[in-house]
Formats: C-alpha cells, sequence, structure tokens
C-alpha cells in the first residue's frame, strides 16, 4: 500500500513537467467533422494507474494553454476505466472555425485541484496538472469557410427579410434567394456585410480572458429585398440554404439568451442548436441581465445599485448580443467603454394583426430617455384598426409573484414610468421572461385585477405573463406570506392566476377578434394553461373569420392560415439540449451557474 502510494507521488511529480508519456495513446474520430457527424469517439490505453477522477478536456484552437478547457471528461464514464483502456463517446461539437484538440490528464485519488475556478456547484474544476496524452486535431470541413449559424430576423420593411451567419473570414459573401420552385437562374442576388469585435472589447472575466475568449468569426448580415406576400421563398449562402414559408411566423427570445456568460464558444454552441429552427423562422430577441449586466455599465440610477452592478453578463457588457443578432430599428445606448455601441435594445414591428414591442430593460427606460420616447410614440403611433392586439416584451417583469426581492425596486420604476403608457395605448399583453417560471396575470394596472377570468374582452390593461421557464433551473421561490415570513408557505396572490415552475414554452395565435396564449409543457407536450383575449373594436358577436380579412400589405409569407403564431422558444432549446445528453456521455462544459 505505502508503496503504492509512493509510486504514484513519483508518477504525479513526473507529469507536472507537462510532459505526455510515452506509453499513454489517446486518438478522437472521426479527425474530420462535418454537420452530419452524429458523435465524436474518444479512445485511450496504456494509462497506467488508472483512477476515477482521471479525465479528458476539450481545446480549441489546439494552442490554447492547458487550463484553457472547453469542458471535460471523466473516464470512468467508460466501464473499462480500470484497465487503463476505454472509449467513450461525445456529442457533436459546435463548429469553432479552429480545430479541436483534447488532451488526456490523471487525477490522483487524494489530490486537491488547485484551480481557482469552480464548477456550477461549487467544486473545484480540473488544474489540468499531469498531462498523459494528447490526441491529433479534429477540424471541421471547410476550415472556417463554410457559412454557419444561418439565422433569420425582420428587418425593417415588410418586404424584406434578413439572414444572418457566420464565417471564419471576412471574404465576400452573398445570398442569393428566389420564388421556391422557380429555377436558381431567375434568383436575385444580395451583398452581405461582415462584423466582428475583439477580445479587447470585452468589459471582464471570463470574457476578455484567455479562458472564456475565442475568436467569434466574422457575422454575415445580408437583407433579402423586394419579396412577395403571400408567396414561399427559397435563400442560399454558401451551399447552406433556407425557406421562408410556412412555419410558425417567428419565435421570441426574451432576453437572457445562450448563457454564454463570457464563454464565447457557448455563443457558436447555441447558433448551432437553433440553425435547424431559425434558418426558416425570424428568430426575434430583446437583451437579458446575461448579455449584459457588469459592474461599470454605464445607467446605473441609485435604486438600481444593487441590481446593475454584478457579472452576470460574464464581462460581455453586451458585444456578441449585440454583433450576433441585428434587430429592425437603430436603438442603441454607448458602454461607455472601448466597447462598441449595445445595440437591438428596443424596435417594433407588424405581423399580420399584432403589434409587437420590444425593450430593453437593462438601459434607461425612464421618462425623457431615448427609449422612453422610443416607446411612447411607437404606442401612439400604432393604427388600432390594422392591428387590433399589441403584445409588449421585456426580460425583467413588471410583475411576479416569485420572491426575486433584488428586483423589486426595478418593479416599480417599471409600473411607474411604463405602465401608463400601456394603459393609455391598450397595450393587450406585457411578457416579460428573467424569472425562471410560467406566471399569468390577470388584466391590471397598478396591482388592480380587471378581469379574473381566462377568456375576456379587452378590459382597458394588459395581461402580463412571466414566461422564463425555459431557463436554467434556477429559481427563486414565491413569495412569502407577509404575516408569517417564517412559515414556508407560499399563497398564490389573487392576481395570479396561474403559475408554474416547469419547462415549457408558449404559443401565441391571434386573429382579428381574438388573441389566444397557451402555455405547453416541456414534460408532456400538452396545454396547461391559456388565456383569450377579445379585442373590443372589432368584435360584434362576428365569428372569428380571418383571412379575407387580413389587410393585404402585410407579409402574408409569415402567416399561417391567416392567423399570427408566436412561439416562445426557449424551452425548445432545453428541450434539444436534453435530448442531445441522452444520447451520449454526458460532459461538463465549462459556464458557471446562476449567481
Ligand atoms: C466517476 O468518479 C467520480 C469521482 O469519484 C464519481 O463522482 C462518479 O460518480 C464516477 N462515475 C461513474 C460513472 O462511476
Ligand atoms: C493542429 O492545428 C493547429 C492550429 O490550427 C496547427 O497549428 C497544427 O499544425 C495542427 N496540427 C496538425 C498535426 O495538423
Ligand atoms: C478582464 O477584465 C477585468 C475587469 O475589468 C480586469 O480586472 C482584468 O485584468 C481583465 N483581464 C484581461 C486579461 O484583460
Ligand atoms: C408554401 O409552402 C407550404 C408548405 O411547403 C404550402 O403548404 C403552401 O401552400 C405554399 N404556399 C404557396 C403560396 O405556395
Ligand atoms: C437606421 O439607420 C439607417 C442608416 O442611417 C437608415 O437607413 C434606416 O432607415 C434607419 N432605420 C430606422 C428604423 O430608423
Ligand atoms: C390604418 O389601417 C387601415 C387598415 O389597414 C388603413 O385603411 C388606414 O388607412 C390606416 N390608417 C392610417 C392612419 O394609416
Ligand atoms: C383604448 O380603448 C378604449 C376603450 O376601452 C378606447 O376608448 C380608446 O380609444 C382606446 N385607445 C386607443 C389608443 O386605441
Ligand atoms: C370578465 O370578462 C368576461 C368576458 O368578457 C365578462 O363576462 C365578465 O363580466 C368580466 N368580469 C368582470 C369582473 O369584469
Amino acid at each position: 500500500m505505502l508503496a503504492k502510494v509512493a509510486f504514484l507521488v513519483v508518477l504525479a511529480g513526473h507529469r507536472a513537467a507537462g510532459e505526455p508519456t510515452s506509453t499513454t495513446t489517446l486518438t478522437v474520430t472521426p479527425a474530420t467533422l462535418t454537420k452530419s457527424t452524429q458523435s465524436i469517439t474518444i479512445r485511450w490505453s496504456n494509462l497506467p494507474s488508472p483512477s476515477p477522477l482521471d479525465y479528458v478536456a476539450v481545446y480549441s484552437p489546439p494552442t490554447s494553454s492547458d487550463l484553457d478547457y472547453l469542458g471535460f471528461l471523466f473516464l470512468n464514464a467508460s466501464v473499462s476505466w480500470a484497465t487503463g483502456a476505454g472509449s467513450l463517446r461525445l456529442p457533436r461539437l459546435p463548429d469553432l472555425r479552429a480545430p479541436y484538440q483534447f488532451r488526456l490528464f490523471r487525477w490522483p485519488p487524494g489530490e486537491l485541484s488547485k484551480n481557482p475556478r469552480v464548477d456550477q456547484d461549487g467544486d473545484p474544476l480540473p488544474d489540468a496538472t499531469h498531462r498523459a496524452a494528447v490526441s491529433g486535431n479534429v477540424s471541421y470541413e471547410g476550415a472556417g469557410a463554410r457559412p454557419t449559424q444561418l439565422h433569420l430576423a425582420f428587418a425593417d420593411e415588410v418586404n424584406q427579410m434578413r439572414v444572418l451567419f457566420v464565417c471564419g473570414d471576412d471574404g465576400r459573401r452573398s445570398v442569393r434567394y428566389g420564388l421556391a420552385g422557380r429555377s436558381e437562374e431567375e434568383w436575385k442576388e444580395v451583398p452581405a456585410e461582415a462584423r466582428t469585435y475583439e477580445q479587447g472589447q470585452m468589459c471582464g472575466y471570463p470574457a476578455n480572458d484567455s479562458v472564456g475568449w475565442r475568436h467569434p468569426g466574422f457575422v454575415f448580415d445580408g437583407v433579402m429585398k423586394g419579396l412577395n406576400p403571400g408567396r414561399n421563398y427559397s435563400y442560399k449562402v454558401g451551399s447552406d440554404s433556407g425557406a421562408l414559408g410556412a412555419r410558425p411566423a417567428f419565435i421570441s427570445h426574451i432576453g437572457d439568451i445562450s448563457y454564454a456568460r463570457g464563454n464565447s464558444w457557448l455563443w457558436d454552441n447555441f447558433f448551432e442548436q437553433i440553425e435547424p429552427i431559425a434558418s426558416n423562422t425570424p428568430y426575434h430577441v430583446c437583451i437579458g441581465n446575461h448579455e449584459y449586466d457588469w459592474p461599470l455599465q454605464p445607467w446605473k440610477p441609485s435604486w438600481a445599485a444593487n441590481i446593475y452592478n454584478g457579472k452576470d453578463g460574464g464581462g460581455e457588457c453586451g458585444v456578441p448580443y449585440s454583433i450576433k443578432f441585428r434587430m429592425p430599428g437603430n436603438s442603441s445606448f454607448p458602454t461607455g467603454t472601448g466597447a462598441p455601441d449595445t445595440q437591438n435594445l428596443y424596435y417594433s414591428f407588424d405581423v399580420g394583426v399584432v403589434h409587437f414591442v420590444y425593450m430593453s430593460t437593462e438601459t434607461d427606460f425612464s421618462h425623457g430617455s431615448d427609449q422612453y420616447k422610443f416607446i411612447k410614440d411607437d404606442l401612439e403611433h400604432v393604427n388600432h384598426s390594422r392591428t387590433p392586439f399589441i403584445v409588449f416584451q421585456g426580460h425583467r417583469p413588471m410583475y411576479t409573484s416569485s420572491n426575486e426581492v433584488k428586483d423589486t425596486a426595478h418593479r416599480e420604476q417599471m409600473i411607474q414610468h411604463l405602465e401608463p403608457l400601456f394603459v393609455k395605448h391598450n397595450v393587450t399583453l406585457a411578457l416579460w421572461g428573467h424569472i425562471h417560471r410560467y406566471e399569468r396575470f390577470c388584466p391590471m394596472k397598478n396591482y388592480q385585477c380587471l378581469n379574473t377570468s381566462s377568456s375576456f374582452v379587452y378590459p382597458g390593461a394588459p395581461a402580463h405573463i412571466v414566461v422564463g421557464m425555459a431557463g436554467q433551473d434556477y429559481q427563486p421561490s414565491w413569495e412569502p406570506r407577509h404575516d408569517h415570513p417564517d412559515v414556508p408557505i407560499f399563497p398564490q396572490p389573487e392576481r395570479s392566476m396561474y403559475r408554474v415552475g416547469e419547462f415549457g414554452y408558449t404559443k401565441l395565435v391571434a386573429t382579428r377578434n381574438k388573441m389566444t396564449l397557451m402555455y405547453i409543457g416541456d414534460h408532456d407536450g400538452q396545454v396547461h394553461d391559456m388565456v383569450e383575449i377579445f379585442s373590443q373594436v372589432h368584435n360584434n358577436g362576428a365569428p372569428d373569420k380571418l383571412a379575407g380579412e387580413m389587410p393585404q400589405n402585410t407579409s402574408l409569407y409569415i402567416l399561417i392560415a391567416g392567423s399570427v403564431m408566436l412561439a416562445l422558444l426557449l424551452g425548445f432549446v432545453a428541450g434539444f439540449v436534453v435530448r442531445r445528453k441522452r444520447d451520449s456521455t454526458r460532459w461538463t462544459s465549462v459556464n458557471n451557474e446562476e449567481s
């Protein structure tokens, strides 16, 4: 026993020099990845004195230092680990436009990690000291030249559609598009503009550090113009193609988008995950604290000193969010650092019978601010006969019965500054994220419930719905009782009509007379809650008839049978991750838990 321990210590001392043993081998296949690669297989052999903590760490690019791994997996996930040989499968990794490399490390029993970084449970991450073997490069076909991460967004005009994609170089790229079914010779071509950002523009750790920073590549942006309503289109960038046609009208993801939080490659992973949907369906976003929040953020009124001073954005200070997406309008807010202005803050568009407005709850929304002026002016100019419904969206909620006391003053400010505009201009529905729950409130003004039915004629104030239930598995509990703060009973206030802490998404369908919102649980695909709001104006008992009444100048190619669908997708993405995890070995990607 003693002799064995001594042997291990010697071995550890030997390997600490970072010198691979001559005997241990690590091979990873396939060496070339394509989009259709299902999984990656890692094989090792001749590992002396195996320990259940031995692990393989994942790197990209191969020049990364040992501590800058993207994630790792313990070898004991293989049944044969104790023999010093085995194999493991990983799900396909995203195309980071640079090769991957894998390195096998020993973690002798009883040795404590000297890595100051911790995982989601607060346990120290491996310290990458005893390297035993290094794999060959694993590279994507095309070496970054191939367009990836296609996603669509509405542009400023109704007959336009924007497509964004990422390449590893900023060479000339274009978008070709035309009516579906027509010969490609008849298609039009528009150039795509490239944008990127640099490590020096990040505002903090880990985004600005070798741990989190990876070059984001170049984000290309092309606008397809002159699209005819009611027609199906196809488009191509490089050899990748998409279609605009009979799908949900668009997807809305209201903040806390990839949770990369400064770990750049998680953005690439996210965009690859949504691509099958977002290359066919416009994907609309607003900014959340996890894209933005950093200690020097420029708008920090005294009442927000406790919430706008964190590190929720992992040092990104809104830069990846501003460059990787391009939403309509020109809203921007200076970062106050060398970083580019924050963009995609507030904007609006009409889809069918609904006017959609997006706001930023992270930058100035108070009276007199540019954002306030935009919202006021936008709501004043809604043509209520064309779009009888208004859906307003932002990240931090105006109302919640969750015990998120940190944000109490923020909610009060939102109510004070914005709610009068909602009431005055007949906003139908206000959708919020941030709180990882689903909670539907009655239509309200200043906490006062105007109707407690789940099917009502618009009563003059919006129903508020928190739809953050697809977020990370972190939930503040419901509000404790005022009279018994010590008792773990959290009664549902009368204004809260339905609340639940399960993963899910919502779907919105609107006809000229009626808007319906459904909450669908991820676990069973069933509708668990629903609200119907009838418009005041055109509701003289007329049946719900649509197509004929649709205004001709809206972009009908995004409507389904004359109605509008909006799926809040977060839950969809979470479901996808879960499915992928089941297919192959679980591995730990380096990311920070909610704090
Ligand atoms: C592998 O070892 C770790 C650390 O000892 C342990 O937590 C984990 O459960 C083991 N996994 C398997 C599959 O045995
Ligand atoms: C692995 O990739 C790196 C970075 O791209 C490159 O410098 C190196 O030459 C590659 N190694 C091999 C064996 O191809
Ligand atoms: C990252 O930002 C933090 C906070 O501003 C700073 O302390 C640190 O030195 C920066 N790191 C690098 C590598 O620039
Ligand atoms: C568009 O495509 C969808 C499905 O591919 C089809 O159902 C629909 O009829 C098409 N519309 C037109 C106008 O061609
Ligand atoms: C945004 O700015 C561009 C260029 O200045 C301009 O062409 C465009 O019309 C503006 N869009 C909006 C919605 O103001
Ligand atoms: C409002 O929309 C209706 C229906 O599309 C249209 O007839 C009317 O001209 C619009 N009003 C204004 C002020 O644009
Ligand atoms: C809002 O609805 C009320 C009826 O409840 C109506 O009198 C008012 O004109 C509407 N306001 C707008 C801006 O449409
Ligand atoms: C709520 O709305 C329903 C349907 O519009 C209506 O019948 C009912 O009277 C309303 N209740 C209140 C309290 O206004």
